[in-house]
């Protein structure tokens, strides 16, 4: 009785005792079976310990993968039919199963275009989490590819707005007509620098340094929420290209320094050497240390 006790609060459960083969409680198997057990809790503890090591690390990565994944050129069928699934896993509740919106939900998608799609998904507004609510950029919930396929299915069935492609920011002669456009069309909401300001009725225009190109050139082709839309005629494809110069340059000379994660390509490969290399040296490590004992 005593031993059991004793047992019980030395491991803080009771373990499962086919593990180890013994089944009689005799006092010298107890002994042995003690023994053996708290060489087998060691080694269970370890390779617990080195799973939820890799099961962070693998996080990590996917965060990273999710957030600098190459974008892909032009798409197809595949694309849109893979669209079409992930829209009826992460989209139709609200939106409708053709598109078409829901009422008290979320509004229609026909005619909204690839680039709103490529806007509101990327920053991570949509999925939508609640109702209502202001919906403030967060991390994205889907990475390039699959954000590129959500787009390529809702333009296929609305049309709309392109998710823009190519070379979307302006040479450095563009940056003085960026910077007077910028002033005239973009300053009354997002501040003559850019970094956001409060609107009427409770609303905010988010500052503009988390944006990329891409995401500039989307939100204004797309006009989400109070932002006006602002087509080929309103700002021409290379006045928009300056635009976006522009904001990049205030940006980088008001960057307070640091990692910028997302503005440096290669360290999404840095990061699965490193995953790879720091897993490896655990599972070395802890070879070694189940060897010694
Ligand atoms: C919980 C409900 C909800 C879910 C889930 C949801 N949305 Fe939305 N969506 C909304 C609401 C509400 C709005 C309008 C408010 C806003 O723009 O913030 C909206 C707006 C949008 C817009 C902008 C429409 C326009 O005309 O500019 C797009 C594009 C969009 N959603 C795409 C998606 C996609 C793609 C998914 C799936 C990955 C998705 N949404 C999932 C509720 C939702
Ligand atoms: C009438 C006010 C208004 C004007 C003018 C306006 N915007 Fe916006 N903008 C907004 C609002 C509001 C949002 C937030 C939309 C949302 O969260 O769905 C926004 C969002 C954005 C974003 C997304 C920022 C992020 O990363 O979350 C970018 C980029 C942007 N605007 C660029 C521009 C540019 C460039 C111009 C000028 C060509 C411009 N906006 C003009 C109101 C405005």
């Amino acid at each position: 009785m005593n031993d059991d006790i004793d047992d019980e609060t030395e491991l803080g459960f009771e373990p499962a005792v086919s593990a180890t083969g013994a089944s009689e409680d005799t006092g010298a198997s107890r002994t042995r079976r003690r023994s053996r057990r708290g060489g087998l809790r060691r080694r269970l503890g370890a390779t617990a310990v080195l799973f939820a090591a890799l099961a962070a690390m693998g996080a990590g990565y996917a965060a990273f993968a999710g957030t600098s994944g190459a974008s892909s050129t032009g798409t197809s069928q595949e694309d849109v039919q893979a669209g079409h699934q992930l829209y009826q896993v992460s989209c139709i509740t609200c939106h409708g199963a053709n598109l078409e919106g829901i009422r008290g939900q979320g509004p229609t998608l026909i005619g909204a275009g690839g680039a709103a799609v490529y806007f509101q998904v990327s920053t991570g507004r949509m999925p939508a989490v609640g109702q209502g609510a202001y919906e403030a950029r967060k991390p994205a919930k889907f990475n390039e590819k699959q954000t590129e396929q959500l787009a390529a299915y809702i333009e296929s069935i609305g049309g709309g707005p392109q998710v823009p492609t190519g070379k979307l920011r302006g040479d450095d002669k563009s940056l003085g007509d960026g910077g007077a456009l910028f002033r005239i069309n973009c300053a009354s909401c997002h501040g003559t620098t850019g970094r956001g300001a409060p609107l009427s009725a409770g609303k905010i225009a988010p500052g503009l340094y988390d944006a990329n190109d891409k995401q500039m050139y989307a939100a204004m082709l797309s006009g989400p929420e109070s932002m006006p839309v602002f087509s080929n005629n309103a700002l021409t494809p290379s006045e928009k290209k300056a635009i976006i110069a522009y904001i990049q340059t205030i940006k980088a000379s008001n960057d307070p320094g640091g990692a910028g994660i997302d503005r440096i390509g290669p360290v999404s490969e840095a990061i699965v050497i490193w995953v790879a290399g720091i897993g490896l040296l655990m599972v070395v490590i802890l070879w070694i240390g189940a060897r010694s004992q």
